[in-house]
């Protein structure tokens, strides 16, 4: 959405950009901060506001502008896919909607935790029940139900090698998870999500517009200028790049 004449923030300086400690720590990249902090001069800032770099976002972005705008290739094509074999299987809303969003928080925030962060960031804006399901799908991913014909999953053979073993909470929330009334819910975002390597025909995000229309709670100030409890996190994302 470039079809606006709002300029740019701070005109005249050059924008530094200081990484956050989470893209970095433990990659053997050198903390920038020693590095950037004495560059700052009459003419060398740290970034605030919309970066040129990326697709600039409307004033009151949805939650299909993420899908369009921030949220990467990969993580796109993952959740719309996942998404569309759940309704193209006559699920109901509250189950297309946990696989549209189950994985929203690799999208263009965080990975670690990525089933937790993600339902907190859903939460002000859907149905407990789906964002109970995009929480404990990251532990029940981990947890083989031959009932239902869930197996533990290739990938994570290929993700995390054969004798990786997940952590104490992981195993915890899975078998909380595995007792609640919601498990099914749950249970159908991890047997949707097993297609992460399968080619899928491209799909646009509005395909789910009628879904979305019934199922998520749209600001009218848009994700991120609202004061949701999860506000802060859709704001981060259009604004990735702030110093503080
Ligand atoms: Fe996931
Ligand atoms: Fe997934």
């Amino acid at each position: 959405m470039n079809d606006d004449n709002r300029p740019w923030p701070q005109a005249g300086y050059n924008r530094m950009i200081m990484p956050s400690p989470i893209a970095w720590i433990g990659t053997g990249t050198p903390d920038p901060e020693p590095a950037l902090v004495p560059l700052m001069d009459d003419s060398n800032v740290f970034m605030m506001g919309d970066n040129p770099a990326l697709p600039r976002m409307p004033e009151r972005p949805t939650l299909i502008d993420f899908f369009k705008y921030r949220f990467n290739p990969i993580a796109v094509n993952h959740l719309l896919g996942s998404a569309k074999r759940a309704m193209d299987d006559g699920h109901n809303d509250k189950v297309i909607m946990a696989c549209l969003l189950h994985d929203v928080s690799n999208g263009c925030f965080v990975r670690p935790d990525h089933g937790y962060w993600g339902a907190q960031m859903i939460a002000p804006y859907v149905d407990e029940e789906v964002a109970w399901a995009v929480k404990y799908h990251q532990a029940l991913r981990y947890l083989p139900d031959p009932e239902v014909g869930y197996e533990y999953p290739e990938s994570y053979y290929k993700f995390f090698g054969q004798n990786y073993q997940p952590p104490a909470y992981i195993m915890r929330d899975a078998q909380y998870a595995r007792e609640h009334r919601w498990y099914m819910t749950a249970r159908l975002v991890t047997m949707y999500d097993i297609y992460f390597f399968e080619k899928i025909e491209p799909i646009a995000p509005e395909y789910f517009s009628d879904v979305i229309a019934r199922s998520f709670r749209q600001p009218p100030e848009g994700l991120g200028h609202d004061d949701s409890p999860s506000s802060h996190m859709w704001r981060t994302m259009i604004w990735p790049n702030n110093f503080l």
